[in-house]
């Protein structure tokens, strides 16, 4: 496996691949690798020659200073990971070389980043575009694969690829959990114990969506009143927002319909301390 630290190398070591006849598959990331990243890789792995695996903890995508902070960086363990995966290359560029004295050009993502997670976050859509389009550029995967768990990073992702032409192939994988059921995340080792513990809350609150949606006679406020009152029981959680949504344009959905089935998600995040957490599901499937 090789590490490779500037854009320059990588489009090198990518056209050099592409010339012998083979496909890439990429998996960006930001690094502190967990269960959920590694099933990525093997997604990646069946669908294309050489899996690439970015790591780059992109500042233009923080909100907040102190989240960028605290996020994880243990580099070693993650490139040995990624080679006991059988990952061919790392893509691990410095923050100066991916922004160097001078850089000044943001990809502005449409209406779907005004969504969900878009108010309370200001700008962080237009880092994670921005800079998934410098890693595409860099890397020139045929096929990238995301996590549904950023379910709406996801659809903005596709939505760019499709808006500017990128002919990159995107895949959205399945939320990876633990056997608790809460879902795999790089933050979750800022949890105390008990806080970790406590998290099992977020799960159950889609559960109880869930369960809430199977009743006939139900709207959706009503489920995110049942979502709600499971994370409000729990003394450690900080509720943020739930809201039910159209898995194609993420817009809110206020009323279910006999098309409901398969298309509508419940999402939520939910603070533990200052760690903030974020799950979805499909409502009427999973
Ligand atoms: P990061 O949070 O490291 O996640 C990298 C990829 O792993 C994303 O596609 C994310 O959705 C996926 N992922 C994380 N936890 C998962 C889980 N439990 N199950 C399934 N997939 C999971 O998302 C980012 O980094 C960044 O925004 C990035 C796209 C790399 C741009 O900087």
């Amino acid at each position: 496996m090789i590490t490779i630290a500037t854009p320059g190398e990588m489009r090198a070591w990518s056209a050099r691949r592409h010339r012998e006849g083979r496909t890439i598959g990429f998996v960006p990331t930001m690094g502190a690798l967990h269960d959920g990243h590694l099933q990525l890789i093997a997604d990646a792995a069946e669908r294309s020659d050489d899996v690439v695996v970015s790591i780059f903890v992109n500042p233009l995508q923080f909100d907040v200073d102190a989240d960028f902070d605290a996020y994880p960086r243990p580099i070693d363990a993650d490139v040995a990971a990624c080679d006991t995966a059988g990952v061919a290359a790392v893509y691990a560029p410095t923050a100066a070389a991916m922004y160097p004295s001078g850089y000044q050009t943001r990809v502005v993502p449409g209406a779907l980043a005004d969504l969900m997670e878009g108010p309370g976050r200001p700008g962080h859509f237009e880092g994670v575009v921005t800079v998934v389009n410098k890693l595409f550029g860099a890397v020139q995967p045929e096929v990238a694969i995301f996590g549904q768990k950023d379910f709406q990073q996801l659809r903005i992702i596709e939505r760019m690829v499709a808006d500017l032409d990128i002919g990159t192939e995107i895949i959205g994988h399945p939320i990876v959990r633990d056997p608790d059921g809460v879902a795999q995340s790089s933050r979750n080792v800022r949890l105390t114990t008990e806080q970790r513990s406590a998290a099992v809350a977020v799960p159950h609150s889609l559960d109880a969506a869930v369960d809430a949606a199977r009743r006939p006679t139900t709207d959706p406020v009503d489920v995110v009143a049942a979502a709600v009152a499971v994370i409000d029981a729990e003394p450690m959680a900080r509720h943020e927002y739930t809201t039910i949504f159209d898995a194609d344009d993420l817009t809110e959905v206020d009323r279910f319909t006999d098309r409901s089935v398969g298309r509508v998600r419940i999402a939520t995040a939910v603070w533990f301390g200052d760690v903030r957490l974020i799950d979805n599901r499909d409502l009427f499937g999973d």
